[in-house]
């Protein structure tokens, strides 16, 4: 797209050489009456609203498209068409044609004994080789590297025998911080890991379940080389060794490890690389079928926010040149008019994990419908594997989150001084002071995206029991 200063130039060009040739013989007034003409253009195209920049420069959207009315419109269509549907639960059956790699590793069963779920895996091949020199984490990022490099020096530790074969010590996450991006993830992170009982991954995000395991690397991206679990098993040995080390002691261990990848909850964009065809189709399977399948006891945590806001800021976070609120205003309106045609002819559920669509918005409205990726969770983990919270309540009362966090990690107590330690410390990954100085999104695009969130909010709140899942201000202050 043609950025608005380009064809200001281009236009200002053609203007002053139409202005030259009237009047030759007063350069002067040329002159003054180009800058008049330069001033005029750049106030005028400030006044633009979206919809005459839309008509000048964008090919996807006319003016009338833009108006207020016709917004609205499209908001009341795609309201109308929204209903939540139950999704086709894949059989284990299924899931194992899908990844068999992963079910040739993984545990029949886990240690009895051990809180974390980990279990014992023979050891084939020569024990002498660097056990961690082909993983894929540790080739593509220096820190992981580095990490891997440290605990080669003590893998052998890691090493038992048992009836005559070696074996090592294995272990899964007993729990993830599995989303929204930009709702507060890795404020929980921070916190979390300083309480004595729990170990997190480095880096924070690994993105195995949702991207790694299917060989896409970021957001929306094209699948390459596949990450293998033993790949991604290898992040927890820096727990797995203490948690063996204390086992060899003949003590129980408490210690759990976690992870908080914010794209586990819903990024299933993959899918369609692997096996999208015909129109209106839904993704055969879901991250959370796998890590169901592997471990039914796992929990999982996820942390909101009003999805208005959190679109806002991940526009200002991820954004690249020429934020303003009129072009987040110009953005939206195009995605939704993309959302609303997808659902003219597919489900929500084909529409909400359809990679093209997603790729084709140029903001990520739906990160925001929190409750179609909830509802699937909760078609196969049960109520209370799930811990939501909000980013609102977080913020006013990160000791009152905390608490719940540990409570539903079954933690034991911590003294009043770690806990405040906890509780006390700043927040972490608040938005930049580069972007506060854009100021708020404006007036209507919060009213229209209200709109738009409006009936899956009613529908969160409803599932959750809980009416501050509305974000609606009346029932905030009730
Ligand atoms: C752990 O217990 C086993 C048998 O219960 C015993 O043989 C072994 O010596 C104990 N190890 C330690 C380090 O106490
Ligand atoms: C995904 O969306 C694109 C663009 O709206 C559409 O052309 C495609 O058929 C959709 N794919 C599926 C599987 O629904």
């Amino acid at each position: 797209m043609i950025s608005e200063f380009e064809s200001s130039a281009v236009h200002l060009k053609k203007v002053d050489h139409e202005t030259q040739r009237r009047s030759a013989s007063c350069i002067w007034c040329s002159k003054v009456c180009g800058f008049i003409l330069l001033l005029v253009f750049i106030t005028a195209s400030y006044m633009l609203s979206c919809k005459r920049k839309t008509l000048l420069f964008d090919p996807y959207l006319m003016e009338e498209d833009l108006s207020e009315d016709a917004l609205r419109d499209v908001v009341q269509s795609i309201s109308a068409k929204v209903k939540f549907r139950a999704r086709r639960v894949p059989a284990v059956s299924e899931l194992i044609i899908l990844e068999e790699h992963m079910f040739s590793v993984a545990p029949k069963r886990f240690l009895p004994d051990v809180k974390n779920p980990c279990w014992f895996q023979e050891l084939r091949g020569d024990v002498s080789v660097d056990p961690y020199g082909s993983n894929l984490f540790g080739r593509s990022f220096r820190p992981i590297q580095h990490i891997f490099e440290q605990l080669s020096v003590s893998f052998r530790q890691l090493v038992t025998r048992h009836e005559g074969k070696l074996q090592r010590l294995r272990c899964l996450p007993y729990f993830y911080i599995i989303g929204q991006p930009k709702c507060g993830t890795t404020d929980l992170y921070e916190r979390l890991r300083l309480h004595p009982d729990v170990r997190l991954t480095q880096p924070k995000e690994p993105h195995w379940w949702s991207r790694k395991r299917l060989g896409v690397f970021q957001y929306g991206g094209r699948p390459h080389t596949r990450f293998p679990l033993d790949h991604y098993l290898d992040l927890f040995d820096p727990v797995t060794l203490q948690i063996q080390q204390s086992l060899l002691g003949n003590s129980s261990s408490n210690i759990i490890t976690g992870e908080a990848s914010a794209s586990t909850m819903w990024d299933n964009n993959a899918w369609l690389y692997l096996h999208g065809n015909s129109r209106g189709a839904e993704p055969p399977a879901l991250v959370q079928d796998f890590i169901h399948a592997l471990q039914p006891d796992a929990r999982f945590i996820a942390i909101l926010r009003d999805p208005v806001e959190r679109l806002y800021s991940d526009y200002l976070y991820f954004g690249t040149s020429d934020k303003s609120a009129l072009d987040f205003h110009q953005k939206v309106c195009e995605s939704l008019w993309m959302f609303e045609d997808c659902l003219r002819d597919a489900g929500l559920r084909a529409c909400v994990y359809n990679n093209t669509l997603n790729n084709a918005m140029s903001v990520r409205l739906q990160v925001g419908l929190y409750v179609v990726f909830l509802l699937d969770w909760l078609s196969v983990f049960s109520r209370d594997q799930l811990l939501v919270l909000r980013l609102e309540d977080h913020a006013l009362n990160p000791e009152l989150s905390m608490s719940r966090i540990f409570h539903f990690l079954r933690l034991g107590a911590l003294s009043d001084q770690k806990q405040r330690q906890i509780s006390k410390r700043p927040a972490s990954n608040t938005r930049r002071a580069s972007d506060r100085d854009l100021g708020p999104m404006r007036a209507d695009t919060r009213e229209l995206l209200s709109l738009f969130y409006s009936p899956f909010n009613q529908r969160l709140a409803q599932v959750l029991q809980d009416e501050s899942f509305t974000w609606d201000a009346r029932s905030e202050h009730a």
